[in-house]
């Protein structure tokens, strides 16, 4: 995913002291590490970059090339919608949505399902329901739905915009809250029953600083991890105008703090001259709150957008990259690696004696990102590893993983590391260590590779000495290498 540029810091460090290299690294790791692409670049703190995507635009080649390119995240922008995939009472339709589906799976890129239960895009039937008629016919749905994608998805879009715009916290009226109070909770536990693994998230907007909307959802997730009801995330759409809070960040943290993750779920920000600012902004504030694992844009180019006339996406109409997109992408490789163990001392600054020394030219112990080249299968399986992105103590890995025999519906990865590596954070993948024996199994959305189809995941590790390349891998207990 990502397009590192190797031998940056090498360069860089040949023409520094070795204690100068300390210092720089923590400066210019970021340039080492620069990707090409949003999700690339987002890969490399562990995070995902993602767009709404309209599976009918799909067949427009530049909007399909551009989604396959950038993005590391799909969410459907309609297409798991209440109207959507229950049109009629009891008769579901997963046809756009799994298509959508079938698309991403190609491409290797993870979905967020949007939205199971929400006040707008009802199906005529649902409005016209009340009472425990409707809370049945939600409880339904929701196990229809999340139990047909079950295993399939990153998340859910459990629940959506139920909070009001009132400034004091309230609910939002709606046929769904009149079904009472404990309607939200219900959501969660039903999609729980019915999809085990799945991230269960709460999305809204106007939450995106502190203020009485989003600190009632925050009450909400506490009152709800104090009570045992399951949710594991909470989504901020941030879709923003002309500022952005200045607490922003601070109400990620707040969140984070109740132990769920976050994700900006719906980002787009209207066109003028503080567009790039704003973009900027948002994605440093992600990047700053551990448990934000990733962005998600409302849409590919302007003209996709819900927003018409607002221009508040990454492309332009033609899909060319925007000023915006730049921003972006700067903000993302010029974050440090989240599991950069290295502290970095601060250079003292030393008063200049008279006669000025010398400096000392000291070799620099550059730090060569090791890349093992694909491996010849041996059973039915080859693996490719690679560890494009290093620093001093860390590094950044991709492996692909090509089933070479029948298909196959989940996988575990075992592999011994040659020099007492750690696996600090994984992505696309589960990953555990005891030893230097390390397993990862697949994600939830990533477990069935078909024969001759690949899987890929990625994760931050760290070493001491060296970093070599493990060569040896066991997929499913056969010997890939
Ligand atoms: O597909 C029909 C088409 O057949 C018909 O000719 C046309 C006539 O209006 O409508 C088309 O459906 C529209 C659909 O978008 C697809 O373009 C709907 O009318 C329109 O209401 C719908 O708008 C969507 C909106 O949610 C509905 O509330 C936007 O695409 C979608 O971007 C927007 O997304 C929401 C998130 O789900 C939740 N947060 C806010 C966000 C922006 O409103």
């Amino acid at each position: 995913m990502s397009t590192p540029r190797r031998g940056r810091l090498a360069l860089a460090a040949a023409t520094l002291t070795a204690s100068a290299v300390v210092a720089a690294v923590a400066v210019s790791a970021p340039a080492q590490a620069a990707s090409t692409t949003l999700g690339g670049a987002a890969a490399q703190t562990g995070r995902y970059y993602g767009a709404a995507i309209s599976p009918s635009k799909l067949s427009d080649s530049t909007y399909a090339a551009i989604a396959a390119r950038e993005f590391t995240m799909i969410t459907p922008e309609n297409e798991m919608k209440m109207d959507a995939t229950e049109p009629s009472q009891n008769q579901f339709n997963f046809t756009q949505g799994d298509a959508l589906l079938t698309w991403a799976t190609q491409h290797n890129i993870p979905v967020r399902g949007h939205t199971l239960a929400w006040h707008q895009q009802q199906p005529g039937w649902m409005q016209n329901l009340s009472g425990t008629a409707l809370r049945s016919a939600l409880v339904n749905h929701i196990t229809q739905v999340a139990t047909h994608y079950k295993g399939k998805l990153y998340a859910w879009d459990v629940v959506n915009e139920a909070f009001a715009d009132d400034g004091q916290g309230n609910r939002r009226d709606s046929n769904l809250q009149r079904t009472g109070n404990d309607w939200i909770e219900v959501a969660f536990k039903t999609a729980r029953a019915a999809d085990p693994n799945v991230k269960l998230c709460y999305n809204d907007y106007n939450t995106d600083g502190i203020n009485a909307k989003s600190t009632a959802v925050y009450n909400m997730v506490k009152d709800f991890k104090a009570r045992g009801v399951p949710i594991d995330c909470v989504g901020f759409q941030s879709h923003l105008n002309t500022s952005v809070p200045s607490d922003y960040q601070a109400n990620l943290q707040r969140f984070a703090d109740l132990g769920v993750e976050v994700q900006i779920t719906e980002l787009d920000v209207q066109q003028g001259s503080s567009q790039d600012a704003i973009y900027t902004a948002v994605t440093k504030a992600c990047l700053a709150v551990s448990a934000c694992k990733g962005i998600t844009v409302w849409g590919v180019r302007d003209s996709d957008s819900w927003r018409t006339g607002a221009n508040p996406l990454l492309f332009d109409n033609s899909g060319n990259k925007k000023s915006a997109y730049t921003s972006v992408l700067n903000a993302l490789n010029a974050s440090s690696p989240t599991t950069t163990p290295t502290p970095t001392p601060t250079p003292t600054v030393t008063p200049t004696p008279t006669p000025t020394p010398t400096p000392t030219t000291t070799t620099t112990p550059t730090p060569t990102p090791t890349t093992t080249p694909t491996t010849t299968p041996t059973g039915g399986c080859k693996v490719a590893y690679s560890a494009p992105n290093q620093w001093p103590g860390g590094f950044t890995a991709n492996v692909t993983i090509t089933n070479l025999g029948s298909a196959i519906n989940g996988w575990t990865l075992k592999w011994t590391w040659p020099s007492g590596q750690t696996i600090q954070q994984a992505w696309s993948s589960t990953a555990t260590q005891s030893g230097s024996n390390v397993t990862v199994t697949n994600a939830a959305w990533n477990g069935s590779i078909a024969a001759g189809g690949t899987a890929s995941f990625g994760f931050n590790g760290g070493f001491g000495a060296t970093n070599t390349a493990p060569t040896s891998f066991t997929l499913n207990g056969t010997l890939c290498s």
